[in-house]
């Protein structure tokens, strides 16, 4: 397997609007990123994402932008960004931009000329179709509800939008949209840095003939997916743009990909095609989602977890490489979804990193996780922020569906979960800004915070810091493959890695009551020696684990005995 830096890195992704304001404007800014990089780099990543920083007006926190080459203004300057540089790289960190060319927003200048009228240079660089008012031109949803269909009274025509109104789609088929998107990433690569992930990458090429989706499960509007997901031009464009730009440059590229499975993901990410290195996938994801889609929420099995992991592991083996995350800025917190973020916080949130930085794949850490930040709920609806939210709530209680049952769905899905302020210390707003925070901080953050785990040798920080060491001091890690024991265990996830006749054996208690493990005869009798578990381990031989509540184990075994 070819060995590579963004293989054996460990990401750290910064939602910078929620990281660290400097300026007391409530917002996370980039100086605020500058005085903490100390913090990342103690704990131990050497790979940083940044969510969207470039002009904005917001609609979609950053992901609609109006300015592909200036700073947002609420986050600093183009010289604030090249000291944010600069001083990552002094300390050995590297730099991953959000690259958003799915969609501008509508007041990025492309789209203010776009509008203007039908024979206007920028006309083709979004996708306009005939339709009269109040029939848009097919039933197409949008993620942030409603129509993805817009109409501009102007020229009396219907731009698309996926998702807000705000947010045009970009025309892909016309090679002028494509060399702009080009010209701009090597504008940012050229300033150094070090690659891009690339959001819902897989939705640039739209079927030409937008046909109608079906409207599944007492559906509102057409099911986008068949006609937006892994269109007829996307891997023409993905090899383009790794000819033109990316091929120049020593670069990791991840690509956000909601639809894919293993087949169609190797298309993206085999090492011959020349696309990108790895995928977000969405399967783990989606687990406790329900026919309905996000908002029905249904309860998830452990066994269904594995089957999904493996599968991805087997399908890209030696074809490709995953990227491994339990949440980030779109997603509730890992420890309230698929641990115990009451009794036993500070348990499951190592289990579930035990895990992630076990598998096989490169992990994604996001900011607040690595102390065990958990989920939300704030009573009101006017309290939240994020627009997928708002809108989803004003169209599902127009329907008539009960509020509280709403606000439970937000408090299990929402994408504010993970955007409320990092809690660095436990002073007035988690230490996260001197003024008013753009988004309320979460209660929790006296006990939850930086500071108090800074303190705590057993803190969740420590762990993921050991836990980053020892992937950094053993290749197996990171390179072994992968073998799951007993895969029907619905309350332990179990698994070796193997790897230049160094074995390792990882056993999960994904739950909160004791249980007990018992190794394969294979397995039985060997020495062992305890690489890291979440609990004071005495015993240090296989032959009757007893698992406590969410209690993780990673065993060296040494094979030639
Ligand atoms: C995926 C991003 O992660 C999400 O935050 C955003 O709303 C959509 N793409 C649209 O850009």
């Amino acid at each position: 397997m070819n060995k590579t830096w963004w293989k054996e890195g460990v990401v750290y992704q910064i939602y910078p609007r929620s990281f660290k304001d400097s300026n007391g404007d409530g917002i996370g800014d980039l100086s605020g990123i500058i005085e903490k990089l100390d913090y990342l780099k103690n704990l131990g990543v050497n790979i940083v994402w940044l969510c969207p920083i470039y002009r904005s007006p917001n609609d979609d926190n950053g992901y609609d932008i109006s300015d592909y080459r200036k700073i947002m203004t609420e986050f600093g300057t183009e010289e604030d960004f090249k000291e944010l540089l600069r001083e990552m790289h002094s300390r050995g960190l590297k730099l991953i931009m959000d690259l958003v060319v799915n969609h501008t927003s509508d007041e990025h200048h492309w789209f203010a000329e776009s509008r203007k009228s039908k024979d206007n240079k920028y006309r083709d660089y979004y996708i306009w179709k005939d339709g009269k008012e109040g029939n848009p031109p097919n039933n197409w949803g949008s993620f942030f509800s409603g129509s993805s269909w817009k109409y501009d009274e102007t020229t009396e025509q219907y731009y698309l939008h996926l998702f807000s109104t705000k947010q045009p789609d970009l025309n892909w088929e016309n090679k002028k949209v494509r060399n702009e998107v080009y010209d701009m990433m090597k504008f940012w690569l050229d300033q150094g840095i070090d690659g891009f992930r690339m959001d819902v990458i897989n939705l640039i090429s739209k079927v030409p003939s937008l046909p109608d989706g079906e409207k599944v499960n007492g559906a509102l509007y057409g099911d986008v997916f068949p006609f937006t997901a892994n269109g007829p031009r996307v891997h023409e464009y993905l090899q383009e743009m790794n000819k033109e730009v990316l091929s120049n440059y020593d670069i990791m590229t991840v690509g956000e990909t909601p639809g894919v499975n293993p087949e169609i993901a190797q298309l993206y990410v085999n090492n011959d095609r020349n696309e990108l290195n790895m995928l977000f996938q969405f399967e783990l994801m989606d687990i406790d989602s329900g026919i309905k889609g996000k908002w029905d929420i249904v309860p998830w099995k452990l066994t269904t977890f594995k089957n999904i992991m493996y599968k991805w592991y087997d399908g890209l083996k030696d074809k490709g490489w995953n990227s491994l995350f339990l949440n980030n800025h779109d997603q509730p917190r890992l420890v309230s979804r698929f641990g115990n973020d009451k009794e036993y916080r500070v348990e499951s949130a190592k289990m579930l990193a035990t895990f992630l930085h076990t598998w096989q794949g490169t992990p994604y850490v996001y900011q607040g996780e690595e102390i065990g930040m958990t989920n939300v709920e704030f009573k009101n609806i006017e309290d939240y922020r994020d627009i997928e939210i708002i809108n989803m709530f004003k169209e599902k209680s127009e329907q008539g569906i009960d509020k509280d049952v709403l606000m439970k769905a937000i408090y299990a899905k929402g994408r504010d979960n993970a955007r409320t302020p990092m809690q660095w210390d436990s002073s007035d707003n988690s230490g996260f800004t001197e003024g008013n925070p753009w988004i309320a901080v979460n209660p929790n953050y006296k006990e939850i915070n930086v500071e108090q785990a800074l303190e705590d040798k057993n803190s969740v920080f420590y762990y993921y810091q050991k836990l980053i060491k020892l992937r950094k001091e053993n290749k197996i890690i990171v390179y072994g493959d992968l073998e799951l024991i007993d895969k029907e265990n619905e309350n332990i996830f179990a698994y070796t890695r193997s790897y230049n006749g160094e074995k390792l054996l990882v056993v999960l208690n994904f739950y909160g009551e004791k249980v007990q493990f018992k190794v394969d005869e294979k397995l039985e009798n060997k020495e062992v020696k305890l690489l890291i578990s979440n609990y004071q381990v005495e015993d240090d031989n296989l032959n009757n684990i007893k698992l406590r509540p969410y209690e993780a184990r990673v065993y060296k075994i040494n094979f030639n005995l």
